[in-house]
């Protein structure tokens, strides 16, 4: 039997992917290469929803992509691209905007919130029709799962009442994907703000740690994180934001337990606990950033792969374009 489908994808953005995103996704995302059939993207398109510096993003969507590789992204196992170089995610995009009714689609409360950040000048329509092209993206493969954050959630149920509303008007032709909660997804917090998601909006740079850190870096940011006034090491995420946040980290990298952490540093102070977790995210994440300069100062073996990884995309997305535009009329 086929292995389901997944499709993820996540943003070029100026800045490195950091912690949460490796820990919350990437981890995921290789872990779902052992029985899925994944396709992983890197979203240009979505990223010139807001404004963008040309050379910053063309520099950003090579680096994340480096970045999935590095983090153990296999280009045999999954499909591997950047959604600019396959056109069907567009031209889908297209037809699924004239299924979309104007009003539902003011309801994305994230166009919303990024609306009221951006600025009136900066929302465009393209930022209005962001859902669609998500839908597109997840239509265009047969997608069966789509592993989603809370934020993306009302998206994912768009892309379902699209697909279901295509099939009842002209014929069974896409799959309705589900919502895949990973059994472990961590969610990590700012180091200086732990009541806060660690993002790369951070207000302070050493609230997150960034993929691209060099070691030193990192262990000062994990030193330096927030914690509290007592002195237990004790996994209480209401009362003590700052240890769970450090906690779940060391779970999350090692594979240990909560208790068994708990245990570990009982009696112990928090230096002692930051100063070992800095060893295990060092050891964690610089294998990840020196494979990314690798790739990023080997042009010509990246964009081998994302050619290899958009000509097995473009297949798949070309053959459902084409049931699409003739179901349609075309
Ligand atoms: P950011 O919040 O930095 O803008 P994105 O929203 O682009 O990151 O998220 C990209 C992916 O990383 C998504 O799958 C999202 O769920 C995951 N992710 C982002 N931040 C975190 C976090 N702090 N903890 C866990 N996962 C995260
Ligand atoms: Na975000």
């Amino acid at each position: 039997t086929a292995r389901p489908v997944v499709f993820s994808g996540m943003q070029p953005s100026g800045d490195s992917l950091h912690l949460g995103n490796y820990l919350g996704a990437l981890v995921n995302w290789v872990a779902l290469q052992d029985d899925h059939d994944p396709i992983y993207c890197v979203v240009d398109l979505h990223a010139i929803t807001v404004p963008q510096d040309p050379a910053v993003l063309h520099e950003a969507t090579r680096r994340t992509a480096a970045q999935y590789l590095a983090a153990g992204v296999d280009p045999e196992r999954a499909t591997l691209f950047v959604q600019s170089h396959v056109l069907a995610h567009t031209e889908l995009a297209w037809v699924l905007g004239t299924l979309t009714g104007f009003g539902e689609a003011s309801r994305m409360t994230q166009f919303k919130d990024k609306s009221a950040r951006y600025g009136a000048e900066a929302t465009t329509v393209g930022l209005f029709t962001y859902p669609v092209l998500m839908a597109s993206d997840i239509l265009l493969y047969g997608t069966q799962l789509v592993p989603v954050g809370d934020d993306q959630r009302q998206h994912l149920e768009l892309t379902r009442d699209l697909a279901a509303r295509f099939n009842s008007r002209f014929g069974e032709t896409f799959v309705v994907p589900e919502a895949l909660i990973p059994k472990e997804s961590a969610r990590i917090y700012d180091l200086q703000e732990p009541n806060t998601k660690m993002s790369k909006s951070a207000s302070s740079p050493n609230g997150l740690v960034n993929l691209m850190d060099d070691p030193k870096v990192i262990a000062k940011k994990i030193k330096s994180a927030v914690t509290d006034n007592e002195r237990e090491v004790r996994y209480d995420p209401q009362a003590k934001p700052g240890i769970a946040n450090l906690l779940d980290i060391y779970a999350t990298v090692t594979g240990r337990t909560i208790p068994e952490l708990e245990a570990e540093y009982d009696g112990r102070g928090y230096g002692d606990l930051k100063k070992d977790l800095a060893e295990v995210v060092v050891d964690r994440v610089a294998p990840i950033r020196a494979r990314t300069l690798e790739l990023m100062e080997d042009p010509a073996e990246l964009d081998r792969l994302l050619a290899m990884g958009a000509e097995k995309a473009a297949e798949r997305a070309d053959r459902t374009l084409a049931t699409v535009y003739e179901r349609v009329g075309f």
